[in-house]
C-alpha cells in the first residue's frame, strides 16, 4: 500500500479546517447538500449508499453502519426518533474522537444530521466525555456556526426538515460509553446498561426508536455522501475500508494520533509511523485495538494488518484502533494488573460475575505480582473468564477478562517466571 502519499481525509492539513468557512470550500457540507436538496437522495437511498460502503463501526465493535441504520422500524407520524452520537471515549489507550472535535468537528456534525435525515430522526445528542472540555467548548463552538448557516435546526437548506443537536457531558465513568447505559445517562438516571431485547431501534431514548453511532463512524458517513460509496470502499482493508485515525501509545519513539487507510501492517506504524521502539528496544507485545482486545506477541503481529479479517487470524479485534505497543522491559503482570484494575473501578456492580469478577482479577493478580503467587492461581484467573465471559448485561466482562485470559494464554512464562521465583524464596 502506498501509505506514504496518503492524503489525510478525517484530519487534513488545512489550516482552520474547523472553522465553517473553511470546511465548506473544501467541499465540506455538499454531502448533507445533496441528502437534502437533490430527490434521487431519499432517506432509504441514503441507507443504502451507507449500507455499500461498507463503513465498519469505528466504536470498537466493527459492525457495519448502514446495515445498523436499516434495522430502524418505519416511521410512525407524532412519534420522535433519535440519534445518539457516541463520543464517551473512555477505553484506555483511545483519543481519536477528540482530535476529530478539535481538527474537523463539522465533517461529524455533517455525517450526523446525514444519519437523522436517512433514519428520519429529529434530534442527535452528542454523549461527550466529561473530561474533554477544551473539546466539548470546540464541538459546541461549530454546533453554533452550523445552527446560524442553517446546517442543523429548523427547516435545513430549504428542505423543510427541522432537525437539532445537543451536546451532553459524561461525568466520567467509562460505563457511559456502553449503548444502552449511555442513553440512561442521557435520561438522567444511574447509568446501569440495560438487557437486549429490545435493542434500541425499537425502544431507545426515552422509549423510542434510536440509533448508537461512534462519533468518528459518522463522520465517515458524511465522506461516503460526499464521495460515493464505491470511492469509500476502494480504499484500505477490502472488507474493512476507509481512512483510519491510529492511537499509537507505549514505548515507541513518536507515540501519537495518525490518519492512514485501514489494512495498515501493525509492524509499518510501530516501525514506520511511529518511529520504532524506545532505546533501540525490542518489542515485546502489542495491544491493537484498546485494552479490552486481545493481547499479541512481537512474533504474532508478522504481515499482520489492521483490518477486521486479518486480526482475526490471531485471534483479537481492531477494537477502536488505540495500539499500545510494549516493549521487552516490560513486566506483563503488573500491565495486566494495571488493565484489570481498571475495569474493576469501572464495573457498574450491577451483574454479579462482573462485579466479582473483576474484583478477584485484581486480588489475585496483586498477589502474583507482590511475588506470593501460586500455579493454580493462573487456573483460577482463567476459571474466572469462564464465568464472566458473555454471562452478564453488557460487555464491560468480556472487556476485562478478554485481556487476563489471553495475556496468561500468550505470556505464560512470565506468569510462572514470577511465581517460579515466589516459590524459590519461600523454600530458601
Ligand atoms: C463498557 C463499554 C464501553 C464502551 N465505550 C465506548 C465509547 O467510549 N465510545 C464508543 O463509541 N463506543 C463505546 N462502546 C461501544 C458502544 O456500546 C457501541 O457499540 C458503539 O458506540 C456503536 O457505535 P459504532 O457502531 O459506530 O461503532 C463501549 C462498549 C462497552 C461494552
Ligand atoms: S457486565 Fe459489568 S458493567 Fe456491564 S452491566 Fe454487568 S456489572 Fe455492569
Amino acid at each position: 500500500m502506498d501509505w506514504k502519499n496518503y492524503q489525510k481525509i478525517i484530519l487534513p492539513n488545512i489550516p482552520d479546517y474547523h472553522k465553517i468557512d473553511v470546511y465548506e470550500k473544501n467541499g465540506g457540507y455538499e454531502g448533507l447538500r445533496k441528502a437534502m436538496t437533490q430527490e434521487e437522495w431519499d432517506p432509504k437511498a441514503v441507507v443504502n449508499e451507507v449500507k455499500a460502503a461498507n463503513i465498519r463501526g469505528r466504536g470498537g465493535a466493527g459492525f457495519n453502519a448502514g446495515l445498523k441504520w436499516s434495522f430502524m422500524p418505519p416511521k410512525q407520524e407524532g412519534l420522535p426518533r433519535y440519534l445518539a452520537c457516541n463520543g464517551d471515549e473512555s477505553e484506555p489507550g483511545t483519543c481519536k474522537d477528540r482530535r476529530l472535535f478539535e481538527y474537523n468537528p463539522h465533517l461529524f456534525i455533517e455525517g450526523a444530521i446525514i444519519a437523522c435525515y436517512a433514519m428520519e430522526m429529529d434530534a442527535a445528542y452528542v454523549y461527550i466525555r466529561g473530561e474533554y472540555i477544551d473539546w466539548i467548548e470546540m464541538l459546541q463552538a461549530a454546533v453554533d456556526e452550523a445552527y446560524a448557516k442553517g446546517y442543523v435546526g429548523d427547516n435545513i437548506m430549504g428542505s423543510g426538515k427541522n432537525i437539532h443537536m445537543h451536546i451532553h457531558r459524561g461525568a466520567g465513568a467509562y460505563i457511559c460509553g456502553e449503548e444502552t447505559s449511555l442513553m440512561e445517562s442521557l435520561e438522567g438516571n444511574r447509568p446501569y446498561p440495560r438487557s437486549k431485547p429490545p435493542f434500541p431501534a425499537q425502544k431507545g431514548l426515552w422509549g423510542y426508536p434510536t440509533t448508537i453511532n461512534n462519533v468518528e463512524t459518522l463522520s465517515h458517513a458524511a465522506l461516503v455522501m460526499r464521495n460515493g460509496a464505491s470511492w469509500y470502499s476502494s480504499m484500505g482493508a477490502q472488507t474493512h475500508p476507509g481512512p483510519c485515525i491510529y492511537g499509537i501509545s507505549g514505548h515507541v519513539n513518536r507515540p501519537g494520533v495518525y490518519e492512514y487507510p485501514t489494512g495498515m501492517l501493525i509492524s509499518d506504524l510501530i516501525y514506520k509511523v511511529a518511529g520504532g521502539i524506545r532505546n533501540g528496544k525490542k518489542l515485546k507485545a502489542v495491544v491493537p485495538g484498546g485494552s479490552s482486545v486481545p493481547i499479541l506477541t512481537a512474533e504474532m503481529i508478522e504481515g499482520i494488518t489492521m483490518d477486521a479479517d486479518s486480526l482475526r487470524t490471531v485471534g483479537t479485534f481492531m477494537g477502536t484502533g488505540g495500539m499500545c505497543v510494549l516493549d521487552e522491559d516490560t513486566d506483563i503482570v503488573n500491565f495486566l494488573l494495571r488493565t484489570s484494575k481498571f475495569y474493576d473501578h469501572e464495573s457498574c456492580g450491577q451483574c454479579t460475575p462482573c462485579r466479582e469478577g473483576t474484583g478477584w482479577f485484581v486480588k489475585v493478580l496483586e498477589k502474583i505480582a507482590r511475588g506470593d503467587g501460586e500455579t493454580k492461581d493462573l487456573d483460577l484467573l482463567l476459571d474466572l473468564c469462564d464465568r464472566m465471559e458473555g454471562r452478564t448485561v453488557c460487555a464491560l466482562a468480556d472487556a476485562a477478562a478478554w485481556p487476563v485470559r489471553n495475556t496468561i494464554n500468550r505470556f505464560r512464562g512470565d506468569f510462572e517466571a514470577k511465581i517460579k521465583k515466589a516459590t524459590l524464596i519461600a523454600t530458601s
